[in-house]
């Protein structure tokens, strides 16, 4: 989503407005404004895009110079005017736009209700702005301090209030806002392009900072003593087209490094913390309908259906259910055998891959339960399955797919030992042993991308290759297979993946002297197995690459260079080798001059057969 505030002496709407429309690649579900003009604060909002919005306020013109704006990406309720930003309590006497989850929304929708609350939209924002009246005490900073002490999640909020008409306040929470500082103005954006056209100086918040801006100041204040702090003014030298994405030279390599966050985001408010447990509250599911599950289906195309593959060994290894996977044009015309007891789980980061949505058509015709996983609400796939688990990756604007599916593997995992706490298939201990490692992800995911030089170096020895060849065993061949699609749609060069043990019955009379080959074995168990499986390849001349955990020291010794990658649960190691695998693709696309985010031929969403 996007966030957009103005506080100053000209006329706040077309500010806002233009705003928006910068941010519009960062969501366009629907989008709003609310201004104050001194005496009340008004609001204009509507599902679609901006175009919309826009309509709306030239029909009825907000006045005032204080004002903020938001641009949607639906994580929480479906896209529509009620749950569109900005939101405000009963009165009407605050205004907040907020971007993030906030984690504990029903615990605290729950108290509100029972206090006489009336909700009017399905958002997790909503409860702020009814905190926002329930804490009132007439000064604006210490009420958003309170409210702020009583969320969990990820925010970035914007937020006036009517009695107050001098002062936005911006709060951050691990989600992020920047202020920009103009002559006798003051904005806020999530992102720089929202006001680049006004101002390059300014103030990058950090986790736990609430600023208060005026047109002719700005203070900032750490959130919980509201002691104030000095953070240093910058100035962004960046043109428009990096300032969308946030200074990388593509969306994809954006999207790479935006892993860290999106992985967090889609475990929020899905892990009880005291507990060491999966709660997926979306899903309505019974404990007796999982324990009845018999066998489920897995179907997607491309990247989700790798994701997929990497979803059958965990919930079959964690929840004991048989698992089919099916590439979605296959499926819709093999005549599958669903029985009652049935799941049919469809992955679509877009929601709207036409095969993806056939298969699901075709599960429920059959008489299947259908369960969607997508990274888009109100997308067709959300709107037509029974159950829909949201990937919060946000925005995928590179056609090649990367935050999205370690987000898909993400959701995966979460199913796996949710299904598994409920039949009982695992030791409790172990589940939370699982959930532990699990939240380590995402730091783990950081200190690789701090790895990408090394990584780069090696795109570029290989980018005058003419074949590559990735090899895996059990889970490392399901990344293989996306290491290698990565590759090929972004380098044009021709790859390969393979189960490490098959290579023997055809493949390896492709290998000579100098032929490429990438080796994952993260896999304890099968780490022999794929020594002799390199020693087969090194035997043929081939120069090898090893992607490995950083305790296997058996295998560094067998490959020519290494790539080592953190130590982490078996089960959980693709999020982290599918990293060094997205950079390659990537470097090896940049050094070739190719066009990284619209590679040839190829389209983001599929939406014909
Ligand atoms: C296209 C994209 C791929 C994507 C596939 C499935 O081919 O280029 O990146 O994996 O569609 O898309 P979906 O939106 O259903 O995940």
């Amino acid at each position: 989503c996007g966030i957009m505030g103005y506080i100053g002496n000209r006329e706040a709407q077309p500010i806002l407005i233009d705003g928006l429309r910068k941010l519009e690649y960062r969501g366009y579900d629907s989008a709003g404004i609310a201004v104050n003009d001194g005496t009340k604060i008004a609001i204009r909002k509507a599902k679609g895009r901006i175009d919309i919005l826009e309509g709306l306020v030239q029909h009825a013109r907000l006045h005032g110079s204080i004002g903020i704006g938001h641009t949607r990406w639906a994580t929480h309720g479906r896209p529509s005017d009620a749950n569109s930003h900005p939101h405000t309590d009963e009165r009407g006497k605050f205004a907040i736009v907020h971007n993030g989850i906030i984690e504990n929304e029903q615990e605290i929708r729950q108290e509100l209700i029972q206090e006489g609350v009336t909700f009017t939209s399905e958002t997790d924002t909503e409860v702020i702005a009814h905190l926002l009246a329930k804490h009132d005490q007439g000064d604006l900073i210490q009420t958003v301090q309170q409210v702020a002490a009583r969320l969990r999640g990820a925010y970035a909020l914007a937020v006036m209030s009517e009695g107050e008409p001098d002062k936005l306040i911006a709060v951050r929470f691990a989600s992020p806002l920047i202020i920009g500082v103009g002559e006798g103005e003051k904005f806020i954006g999530s992102d720089i392009p929202a006001i680049l056209e006004h101002t390059r100086d300014v103030y990058v918040m950090e986790d736990g900072d609430l600023a208060v801006l005026t047109p002719d100041s700005l203070e900032l204040y750490d959130l919980e003593t509201l002691q104030p702090i000095e953070r240093e003014q910058v100035r962004i030298t960046w043109d428009k087209e990096q300032a969308e994405k946030d200074g990388f030279d593509h969306y994809m390599l954006k999207e790479i490094h935006e892993q860290p966050r999106s992985l967090r985001h889609t475990m929020a408010g899905r892990i009880d913390e005291a507990k060491q447990m999966v709660k997926l509250p979306e899903l309505d599911l019974s404990p007796e309908t999982v324990k009845g599950i018999e066998k489920i289906y897995i179907v997607a195309c491309g990247t989700a259906y790798h994701a997929g593959m990497i979803g059958k060994h965990v919930i079959e290894n964690l929840a004991k259910i048989p698992v089919e996977i099916d590439v979605a044009s296959e499926f819709r015309y093999r005549n599958p055998l669903f029985g009652q007891k049935t799941l049919t789980v469809v992955v679509s980061q877009s929601g709207e891959t036409a095969d993806t949505l056939a298969a699901l058509r075709e599960a429920k015709r059959n008489g299947s339960s259908v369960l969607a996983i997508t990274n888009v609400v109100g997308s067709s796939i959300a709107r037509e399955a029974d159950h829909v688990m949201t990937t919060k990756a946000g925005p995928e604007i590179a056609v090649a797919s990367t935050k999205a599916y370690t987000s898909q593997l993400i959701a995966f995992y979460l199913l796996g030992i949710y299904f598994a706490q409920e039949k009982k298939s695992m030791e409790a201990s172990d589940c939370a042993a699982l959930v532990q490692e699990l939240q380590k992800l995402p730091d783990q995911v950081e200190k690789i991308l701090g790895h990408a030089e090394e990584i780069r170096q090696f795109a570029i020895s290989i980018k005058e290759e003419r074949q590559m060849f990735f090899l895996g065993r059990g889970l490392d061949y399901a990344v293989s297979l996306e290491g290698s699609l990565k590759l090929k749609e972004i380098s044009y060069i021709h790859s390969e993946a393979y189960p490490a043990g098959e290579l023997k019955h055809g493949t390896l009379a492709l290998i000579e002297e100098g032929t490429r080959v990438i080796a994952l074995s993260t896999q304890p168990h099968l780490h022999e197995k794929m020594v002799s499986n390199i020693t087969e390849v090194k035997a043929r001349g081939a120069v090898v690459l090893g992607v490995a955990l950083e305790d296997n020291v058996e295998l560094h010794r067998s490959v020519d260079e290494v790539c080592l990658i953190p130590a982490t649960h078996p089960l959980l190691a693709p999020v982290l080798c599918v990293i060094p695998l997205q950079l390659i693709a990537y470097y090896t696309s940049v050094s070739l001059g190719n066009d990284v985010d619209r590679p040839r031929n190829l389209a983001k969403s599929v939406t014909v057969e």
